[in-house]
């Protein structure tokens, strides 16, 4: 535990190991921020149709490439959205494309996620194939059936479908994407070297006071939702604790502020702006900003089985605004926390 205040951190490289880009004028409004501050990152495959063949991915992979600021060297690094019936043999075509992972959603569990699973018996073969070829399988991992609490999703999810899985596939490797419980962190702390988790700034912050604070706030909702204190208490101390399984996934997801501030508010908070900076304050609260560099920049790439990155990046204690919105294609994108102050400032 650090007791000093540094005025500045230099930290390796980070990489964001969950991020949405979409797709066309909105990926070319925000990919430019997620590139700036991380080498590489895992671009999610749930666009509209999503993201399901090796020639797919290998087309959004170029398109990314293009819409990057001239000189960027970001990777993003690419998967593919499991359904029920991906084909044994895109495995094999997937890894020869560079796809690293493939995605598991509940089919209807979150945006653009009618064509994801509805059991995951049905992909076995497939999830196979996955563990032959080294392909790792990142998990969004609520249950849907309506007759579940939405606040209990997640944890019924460990029991349901987690605990059956890691016991029937134990050599794939498997990230439990964006943990929001203290089940799934102990579930993840307790499990092998082949289990690990992606943590959001969100909910390392926040618990579910947010989203009814003065007032309905739709930019603090994503899913899965934020829970209670004692849930992110334990996912800060999952963060905080020196655990390799535990790493940087922000799950920045860009909605238009107007689909935001409507009668049907889409889930997803956009942090790609000041996505380094959120981190290194819930760090700074849990008085753990020497574990802040493992969690960004070593425990992915060492599970992923991808080198770390060589380059530096500063952290800058300095008070600064985030703007308000930023153009998305058309429409106007709202940061989590816009035009509000943020005390660390991140230096490329
Ligand atoms: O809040 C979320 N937004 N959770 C997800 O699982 C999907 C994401 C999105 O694509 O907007
Ligand atoms: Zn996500």
């Amino acid at each position: 535990m650090s007791t000093a205040a540094p005025q500045e951190l230099v930290l390796t490289r980070p990489d964001d190991w969950h991020v949405h880009l979409r797709d066309e004028a909105a990926l070319q409004s925000v990919v430019a921020h997620t590139a700036h501050q991380f080498a590489r990152a895992i671009v999610m495959p749930n666009l509209r149709p999503p993201i399901t063949t090796a020639a797919q991915a290998a087309a959004y992979r170029a398109r990314i490439l293009a819409a990057l600021p001239e000189g960027s060297d970001f990777q993003p690094l690419m998967t593919l959205y499991l359904t029920d019936n991906t084909p044994v043999d895109e495995i094999k075509r997937a890894k020869d494309a560079g796809v690293v992972a493939l995605k598991l959603y509940p089919a209807g569990a979150t945006t653009n996620s009618d064509a994801g699973v509805t059991d995951i018996k049905k992909t076995y073969r497939t999830l196979e194939a996955m563990q032959r070829e080294g392909l790792l399988l990142l998990v969004h991992g609520e249950v849907t059936d309506p007759a579940i609490d939405v606040f209990d999703r997640e944890a019924v999810f460990v029991d349901q479908v987690m605990t059956p899985l890691r016991a029937d596939m134990p050599e794939l490797k498997v990230v439990f994407e964006h943990i929001t419980t203290k089940e799934a962190a102990q579930y993840v702390a307790g499990a092998d070297a082949y289990t690990a988790a992606t943590l959001t700034p969100q909910h390392l912050l926040y618990n579910r006071n947010a989203i009814f604070t003065g007032g309905l706030r739709p930019h603090y909702y994503c899913l899965p939702v934020l829970k209670r204190e004692e849930h992110r208490l334990a996912l800060l101390q999952a963060a905080t604790s020196g655990s390799n399984k535990f790493f940087l996934g922000t799950d920045s997801a860009p909605h238009a502020s107007v689909m935001k501030e409507n009668s049907v508010c889409g889930a997803g908070c956009f942090t790609a702006l000041s996505a380094l900076e959120l981190y290194a304050e819930a760090f700074e609260l849990a008085g753990a900003l020497d574990k802040l560099e493992a969690f960004a920049a070593f425990n992915g790439p060492d599970f992923y089985g991808l080198p770390r990155n060589q380059g530096r990046v500063t952290l800058r204690r300095e008070s600064w605004t985030l703007p308000d919105s930023v153009p998305f294609g058309e429409a106007r994108l709202k940061p989590l926390r816009g035009g509000e102050s943020i005390g660390w400032k991140f230096i490329p």
